[in-house]
């Protein structure tokens, strides 16, 4: 049987990934390991809780001794967790460089001592740094890494590569643009926009609003990673877009539009320092070698994320409650 190792799997891409495996390849058992931090949330997992085939275990990858333990009869890593909230980082970059940095290298070391036969590292084009109005991102894009978020993914990239090079352990990147979905935690763009305008609370746009994300939804983005895990060559590095760039203003209006809410929630913030202009990635690479393609239209994902949202008003209630609303007061309290 393949035993696959998925890091930060109760956050919001691990529990989506986690759920699709399970689903979808029956011979395949996942240890979950986490570290349950603000953004894990074992309620993200509920519906595989007792399935024979899924393991939690509860563990920090920057602890050797628990990504040891927890490696045993283990056959490939699916490198998830992260810290990965920009803002976070420009507050603080110290848990952004212990997890997502030292945090590889402990798991990359593991991996090459119980004989891992492949490894993936889940990464993001937010290492590539910003475009102008005009260009894609593609795998040959040097690194620019522009946010301590960023430069950590970089730092991390770099090192499996390294340790794919240096040791000949197999070993691919995958680097995906902006995700959206149900399990998000609602501090990113859409989840904290929905779920404030569900209540009425207006939702902070930072600076003009016209930087563009590439949007792609979650389940596109797993499968993504299951495609570069099963077919990817060791050594390659992976893009993976929804081909659909909006604009956080352009955006923010559809959401008032869906949720039939007026323009006068919008409230406009002081930008986020050194704020990347825009975001949009080629992903000629992932369809022509691994055969996929992003498969769900944007308005289409974007309602059924909404009525998720709306669906589960006690799973964002719980969150809320939580180290959330602090945080908040703190981040938009001056802005
Ligand atoms: P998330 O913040 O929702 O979840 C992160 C998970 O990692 C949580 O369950 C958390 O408990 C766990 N974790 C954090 N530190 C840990 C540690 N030291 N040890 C063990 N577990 C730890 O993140 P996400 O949005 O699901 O992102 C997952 C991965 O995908 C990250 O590597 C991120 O860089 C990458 N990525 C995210 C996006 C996006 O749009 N969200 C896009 C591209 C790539
Ligand atoms: P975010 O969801 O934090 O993802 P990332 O910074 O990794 O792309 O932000 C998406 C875009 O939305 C980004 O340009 C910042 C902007 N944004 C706001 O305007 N207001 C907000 O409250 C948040 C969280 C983001």
């Amino acid at each position: 049987m393949t035993t696959v190792l998925v890091t930060g799997g109760c956050g919001f891409i691990g529990s989506n990934f986690v759920r699709h495996l399970l689903a979808t390849d029956p011979a395949v058992h996942v240890v979950n390991f986490d570290a349950l931090t603000y953004a894990g949330n074992l309620a993200n997992l509920t519906d595989v809780e007792g399935n024979p085939r899924y393991t939690f275990v509860k563990g920090d990858v920057t602890d050797r001794d628990a990504v040891r333990a927890a490696m045993k009869g283990v056959t490939d890593v699916i490198h998830f967790a992260a810290e990965s909230h920009v803002d976070r980082s420009i507050q603080d970059s110290g848990p952004f460089l212990k997890t997502n940095v030292i945090g590889t290298q402990v798991l990359l070391d593991a991996a090459r001592e119980f004989g891992v036969k492949k490894y993936v590292q889940v990464s993001t084009d937010e290492v590539y740094g910003s475009l102008g109005d005009t260009g894609l991102f593609t795998e040959e894009t040097p690194l620019h890494p522009n946010s301590p978020y960023s430069a950590s993914k970089a730092a991390a990239d770099l090192l499996v590569q390294a340790y794919q090079h240096t040791f000949g352990l197999h070993a691919v990147v995958t680097r995906c643009s902006n995700n959206y979905g149900p399990f998000q935690f609602p501090e990113k763009l859409i989840p904290l926009f929905v779920t404030n305008l569900l209540n009425d609370q207006q939702v902070p746009v930072y600076g003009d609003g016209m930087q563009v994300r590439d949007w792609i939804h979650v389940l596109d983005h797993c499968r993504g990673v299951e495609a570069a895990w099963r077919s990817g060559k060791s050594g390659e590095v992976y893009n993976f877009g929804g081909k659909c760039e909006k604009a956080n203003l352009h955006l923010t209006h559809l959401l008032l539009d869906l949720l039939g809410k007026p323009k006068s929630l919008i409230k406009y913030v002081a930008d986020r320092p050194g704020h990347d202009r825009r975001y949009a990635i080629d992903c000629t690479k992932a369809e022509r070698e691994l055969g996929w393609q992003p498969l769900v239209p944007f308005e289409t994902g974007l309602r059924e994320t909404i009525e998720w949202y709306q669906a589960n008003a006690a799973w964002i209630a719980a969150i809320k409650n939580k180290d959330y609303l602090a945080y908040y007061e703190k981040q938009y309290g001056g802005r």
